[in-house]
């Protein structure tokens, strides 16, 4: 999809403004505080999620006003279509192709963005938990029985933790144990058969994603690989293992109070040149990897959906090398592309697109 036309009013600091982007490229650039974040904020509120930023919907409204609205025609495969977000004190309300919708949620999925910003290094740099959400997260958006089927694996997950406890005092309701050890495997090696599948489709696109962005001088690879998966060709057999090890790490569970293995527990490893990205890459690395796994998690978007996301890219181009600039500039084709930058060096090297120069809120020029 593309957006056509964007229109904001009442948005933070933005000053009441029609813009007109280009198809592939948009540049948007000046100084710190000029409201760039802003401007890819308007257009991620156009999917019907929250703020990228966390920050709560009121926040967005500009000082002293009672409301922000955001609007946009964009263009979809088959039509022209057009999104319309109102938020006030009180509440958020949509309106898809002139039809206004009772709730939010019935435009979730009509106006697709992915979103990088800073805080998205976390995805290399953190925990195992931030790359399960980043895999769970698309999973969902593709399949929403994924969705139930995390909640019925965590709610089975506490009772067997919750019964862990208990046999601590209480040995001898370890023969209740086993309806939870079959039910919770079950669950489980849906749940990272899953994962395996779309580990495999994130494993092409961004290793494609990462020799472009890198001039082809290193190699990014993606591997969920737990240990209770090795040597199983299917479901059925990741079951089996996985309840196996259930069994053998019982005497440690006890100990801990919580089931020490399953997908609650895995990680998704990300390496370069055969090294762990979280201890070894450099920051513009990092920043490489994170990048090329947004711009794969579009690609499979578009895949299952048919629709190309829009990509927002807030203050990517900082530490990445002219190289690396220029692919996100020069090569990223039949996507459209919001990028911000402080600097105007990404804009005179670019050769299809349109740039916008922000200050105090308005575009000066474009
Ligand atoms: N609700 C709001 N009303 C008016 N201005 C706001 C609001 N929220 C944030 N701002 C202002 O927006 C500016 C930051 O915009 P931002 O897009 O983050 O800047 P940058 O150009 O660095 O990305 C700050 O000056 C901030 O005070
Ligand atoms: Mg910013």
């Amino acid at each position: 999809m593309k957006i056509l036309s964007l229109q904001y009013k009442n948005f933070r600091n933005l000053k009441e403004t029609k813009l007109v982007p280009h198809s592939n490229i948009n540049i948007i650039y000046g100084d710190n505080a000029q409201g760039k974040t802003n401007i890819l904020e308007s257009i991620w509120i156009l999917t019907g999620g929250h703020s990228f930023r966390g920050n709560k919907d009121k926040n967005l409204i500009a000082f002293e006003q009672d409301f922000a609205k955001v609007e946009c025609e964009f263009k979809t495969i088959d039509r022209s279509q057009s999104i319309k977000i109102v938020i006030s004190n009180k509440n958020k309300k949509a309106t898809l192709n002139n039809v206004p919708k009772k709730s939010i949620s019935m435009i979730v999925g009509k106006f697709c963005c992915v979103v990088f910003s800073p805080e998205h290094l976390s995805l290399v740099k953190n925990s195992p938990a931030e790359r399960r959400k980043f895999l769970d997260t698309t999973i969902c958006q593709m399949k929403p029985s994924y969705v139930s089927l995390l909640v019925n694996y965590n709610k089975t997950l506490e009772h067997r933790n919750a019964l862990l406890k208990n046999l601590y005092k209480s040995p001898s309701l370890e023969s209740t144990l086993d309806v939870w050890d079959e039910k919770l495997s079950f669950l489980g090696a849906l749940i990272a058969s899953e994962r395996i599948d779309y580990t495999s489709k994130l494993s092409l696109y961004s290793k494609a994603f990462y020799d472009g962005i890198s001039g082809n001088k290193e190699h990014l690879r993606v591997l969920y690989n737990p240990s209770y998966i090795k040597d199983c060709e299917n479901t059925q057999d990741i079951k089996l293992s996985l309840y196996n090890m259930l069994k053998t790490k019982l005497q440690e569970s006890i100990n801990l109070g919580f089931t020490t293995v399953g997908p609650q527990r895995d990680d998704l490893l990300i390496t370069i040149d055969g090294k762990d990205a979280k201890k070894f890459a450099s920051q513009g690395q990092q920043r490489s990897c994170v990048l090329a796994l947004k711009l794969s998690e579009a690609s499979i978007l578009k895949e299952i959906t048919g629709e190309e996301p829009i990509i927002l890219l807030d203050d990517v181009m900082s530490e990445l090398d002219s190289g690396r600039q220029d692919f996100l500039i020069n090569k990223i084709k039949d996507k459209q592309v919001f990028i911000t930058c402080c600097s105007e060096d990404a804009v005179l090297k670019l050769q299809n697109g349109r740039s916008f120069h922000i200050q105090d809120g308005g575009i000066i020029s474009s």
